[in-house]
């Protein structure tokens, strides 16, 4: 890293995979999931591998304290840069090629970046209250944030999932504002009336609930007084 030239911010930004436009029509929908520094990214991780089952196309976003926190909440590797985010995942989900794209938080030339690439949605999972605040003021200051913004102003569907406890009414007053502007506020509250065994079925009460609003097919969870239990 060339730091006496003061070209170090330059140099860090991260070119990442070459998207391929051509491979969007195999697939039913374009969901953007969004990794932040929150603890939960387990439910990043099974909405991911949900999405690439249901023959959806997955644009991966992951700020740097996302990857720290995922070392601290899980004993998977780390992905450092954005074209080992697309490898590792695209193997561990089985995802097709093409199916998972990884963008940079300054890969500018992302479709993210622009309505015109914008996804069919665009889930933030799990969204901290930094992540929260920026979206709310609607400050574009990285990939993930003008991802989110983009998605609001084309009329998308984005869902935010904060999770912090207790929220403050800073917190609250962002979800507020988001929620005025059509954002699907869904902090990750799992349920316990379906008796959940494992950590496992605690996530996937999360992530159904989040495929339900994608209207992305799920079997993961019955929909209450419609599927048989
Ligand atoms: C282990 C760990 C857990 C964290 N959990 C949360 C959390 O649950 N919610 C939150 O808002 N911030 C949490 N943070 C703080 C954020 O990671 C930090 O504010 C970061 O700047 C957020 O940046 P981002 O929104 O770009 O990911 C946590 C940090 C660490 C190291």
């Amino acid at each position: 890293m060339n730091t006496e030239s003061g070209t170090e911010n330059v140099i860090a930004i991260e070119t990442g995979p070459v998207s391929d436009s051509a491979n969007t029509a195999q697939f039913d929908k374009t969901i953007c999931v969004a990794m932040t520094g929150a603890s939960g990214i387990q439910y990043a991780l099974r909405l991911i591998e949900c999405l690439v089952q249901a023959n959806c196309e997955v644009y991966i976003l992951m700020s740097k304290p996302a990857r720290i926190v995922m070392g601290m909440d899980t004993d998977l590797p780390v992905p450092s840069r954005s074209a080992q985010v697309q490898s590792q995942f695209t193997e561990r989900y089985g995802a097709r090629p093409g199916q998972l794209k990884a963008f940079g938080q300054e890969q500018w030339t992302a479709p993210v970046a622009s309505g015109s690439g914008a996804p069919d949605a665009m889930v933030i999972c799990p969204c901290t209250t930094g992540t929260l605040a920026s979206v709310a003021a609607g400050t574009c200051n990285n990939l993930l944030e003008r991802a989110a913004d983009v998605v609001i102003k084309e009329g998308r569907k984005l869902i935010v999932m904060p999770r912090e406890m207790p929220f403050s009414i800073i917190h609250l007053e962002n979800m507020s504002r988001l929620a005025r502007a059509g954002v699907v506020i869904m902090p990750p509250n799992p349920a316990f009336y379906n008796l959940p065994k494992s950590v496992e079925e605690i996530i996937d009460f999360v992530v159904a609930r989040v495929l339900d609003q994608l209207e992305v097919k799920q079997t993961l969870m019955p929909r209450w007084g419609i599927d048989e239990t």
